[in-house]
């Protein structure tokens, strides 16, 4: 049996009540239909050494990411920003999918800001995503989304992406490691 591409989804939102938590529990539900998938979840608001030990260490064995970020004052969050700026050879050469929310512009500005962060860490930003205008009138009260149709038709084309992406840059990575490239 072919071994599971590793993905790590991102919690972006610390915050006490967020939408974070009902946007990961839908994006997670959506992965788990992919059998291709072994899915780890980092959630920055856990902030104790074992929590910190913890993300290296999924940060590490992935083979890419989903990042499910909502938009703060046309950016993403400052604890995202923390965790990513925490580390640095465990982005590079693997995918980073977006998943994104807010008000009207469901998180499209946070997205484009995010896609200069991870190119420079050597990091490929996929250019299909999932945006969630809105957020608050697309689910309903037990955390159900109210019409998944278009949503899910986007996470579909985000998750083929991201698992062809993470197979070639994994193939890639074992041939010759990143760092060799330029040597
Ligand atoms: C500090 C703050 C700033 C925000 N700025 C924006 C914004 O610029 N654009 C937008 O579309 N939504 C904005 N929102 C709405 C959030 O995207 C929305 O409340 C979302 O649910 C926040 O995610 P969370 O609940 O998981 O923390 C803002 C919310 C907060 C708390």
């Amino acid at each position: 049996m072919q071994e599971k591409i590793r993905i790590a989804v991102i919690y972006g939102s610390v915050r006490d009540g967020r939408m974070a938590d009902t946007v990961v529990s839908w994006v997670k539900s959506q992965l788990s239909e992919w059998q291709a998938f072994a899915v780890d979840v980092i959630d920055p608001a856990g902030r104790d050494a074992e929590d910190e030990g913890a993300h290296d260490h999924k940060l590490n064995a992935a083979d890419g990411f989903i990042v499910v970020t909502p938009e703060y004052n046309h950016s993403f969050p400052g604890a995202l920003k923390s965790l990513i700026d925490s580390h640095f050879w465990e982005w590079q050469a693997k995918p980073v999918a977006f998943v994104s929310y807010g008000a009207a512009s469901g998180g499209i500005r946070a997205v484009e800001q995010l896609r200069g962060v991870f190119a420079e860490l050597h990091a490929v930003g996929l250019r299909d995503a999932v945006i969630l205008p809105n957020v608050w009138s697309q689910f309903d009260e037990d955390g159900a989304m109210i019409e998944p149709e278009r949503p899910s038709r986007a996470m579909k084309t985000l998750l083929a992406r991201l698992q062809w992406w993470a197979n070639a840059l994994a193939h890639a990575r074992q041939a010759h490691t990143y760092q060799e490239a330029v040597t």
